[in-house]
């Protein structure tokens, strides 16, 4: 049995090393991609408070380089798009540009694609292997505002760490 759970009232920093070491336990031994972000996403769900979506975009296989697409990935959450092209929305903006992207204010943010109404802030996070981006994490809040610099940090570190188990 896995009991990974974050510590009450717990300082970001100290929550998102928590995590990492959590999803390093669990991922380390097993190769199977899809399985390691469907357990990273239950440990998002469960370590981050005030989320109502967290998962992962994976880089369609059958569609890569001109009209590469975003294919839907293991996530917590309700059921969301499937596809998501290359520069639509939040995702896409983070997969082109394989910058993240912090979006206080979802319903500001150009092209911005509702899968759950309730969202109102985002933090997508590419994960980059060989210099190309592999998937997204995506962390959706009914909060506005929901996410800051220490988050983005934290997604990032833990994109580093799976950039070659999933
Ligand atoms: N809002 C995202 C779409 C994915 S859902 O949030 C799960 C976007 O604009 O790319």
């Amino acid at each position: 049995m896995y009991d990974f759970k974050p510590a009450a009232a717990t300082a970001p920093q100290a929550l998102y090393r928590d995590l990492l070491a959590a999803a390093e336990a669990l991922t380390a031994d097993e190769p199977d991609g899809i399985a390691n972000m469907a357990n990273v996403a239950a440990l998002l769900w469960e370590f981050l408070p005030d989320l109502n979506w967290a998962g992962f975009y994976r880089v369609a296989p059958d569609k890569v380089g001109a009209g590469a697409e975003l294919v839907l990935g293991p996530f917590v959450g309700r059921p969301a798009c499937i596809r998501i092209p290359f520069g639509r929305g939040v995702c896409g903006a983070a997969a082109e540009s394989r910058a993240t992207q912090l979006v206080e204010d979802v319903h500001a943010f150009p092209g911005h694609i509702a899968c759950d109404a309730a969202s109102a802030s985002e933090l997508v996070v590419p994960v980059i292997r060989d210099g190309a981006v592999v998937a997204v994490i995506d962390l959706d809040s009914p909060s506005p505002a929901r996410f800051t610099e220490d988050d983005a940090e934290g997604i990032e570190a833990l994109a580093a760490l799976l950039a070659d188990r999933i």
